[in-house]
């Protein structure tokens, strides 16, 4: 596999090494390799087991404790219990610990993850943004910050936020539910400074970061996907890695320690 990708590894290698800021964007894709399904595509887990309401939030804001005690309960809807299951076993597998590499090497900049696995911070991403939020934490809705979900205990009794009493919510970024305000204004900031965005794993279908791509591109920056499989993007790519995020990543973060010598 890696000997079918490694002239285009080569030119995304060169076009990353000029480049000033690179960013990556990852997606589902990235997990795969650690036993966590996507979401779309042919086994992708809503593909199985059908989408989550796009009124997520709405019914979530309607009954905040009959939410909470559903999100708790081991009878979970499939979908969600089967992301649950596989992240709680999931560790970060060679793709999360290259972008690791490339991050130590002074390569990438930033990784803005749309996952909500935890496995890019687990690996040990230091610049990073959890755009749509991370399934082990809370967030209040009011103040937006984030804390580790201890055990929540829902009787009748909601949790809430212990900086400012506001409403406490997964930190799951939900259909329906905006980004939070800062954490947006956080990925439009990294979006701007880069002249160059490395797509892995992402079918960048979902809105805000399907627009983040188009915003490198439109200032003539460098886009650079990494995906077993064609995506909107695709054709309008610098360079496609048809490969799994597991085997073009680190191929990648090889190819650029040689090029830059570090
Ligand atoms: P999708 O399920 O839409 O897309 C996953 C992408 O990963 C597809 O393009 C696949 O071809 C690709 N893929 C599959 N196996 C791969 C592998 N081994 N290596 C690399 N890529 C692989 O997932 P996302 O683009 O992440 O939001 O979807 C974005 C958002 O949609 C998710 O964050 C989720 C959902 O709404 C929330 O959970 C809040």
């Amino acid at each position: 596999m890696e000997a079918e990708i490694s002239s285009a590894v080569d030119q995304a290698g060169r076009l990353v090494a000029e480049s000033t800021y690179v960013v990556a964007l990852c997606g589902a894709g990235v997990s795969v390799d650690s036993g966590v399904p996507t979401f779309r595509g042919p086994d992708g887990l809503w593909t199985r087991l059908g989408q989550p309401s796009t009124h997520s939030y709405q019914v979530f804001l309607a009954d905040p404790a009959a939410w909470w005690r559903q999100y708790l309960s081991r009878d979970a809807d499939p979908a969600r219990a089967e992301l649950r299951d596989a992240i709680a076993r999931a560790q970060p597998n060679p793709a999360h610990h290259a972008l690791v590499d490339l991050e130590r090497m002074g390569v990438l900049r930033h990784t803005i993850t749309q996952n909500v696995d935890g496995l890019h911070r687990k690996a040990g991403s230091a610049s990073l943004i959890e755009m749509h939020g991370n399934r082990t934490m809370n967030r209040c809705i009011s103040c937006e910050a984030r804390w580790p979900r201890e055990e929540t205990v829902i009787g009748d009794y909601l949790p809430t936020c212990p900086f400012c009493a506001g409403l406490v919510k997964s930190d799951t970024v939900m259909f329906g539910e905006p980004v939070p305000r800062g954490v947006l204004a956080r990925c439009r900031e990294e979006v701007e400074r880069s002249d160059c965005m490395l797509l892995v794993g992402t079918s960048a279908t979902v809105m805000p970061a399907a627009m983040f791509p188009e915003n490198v591109e439109a200032r003539g920056g460098i886009l650079i996907e990494i995906n077993p499989e064609p995506t909107v993007l695709s054709d309008r790519a610098d360079v496609v890695l048809r490969a799994s995020a597991g085997v073009a990543t680190p191929a990648l973060a090889r190819r650029l320690r040689e090029l830059l010598g570090r």
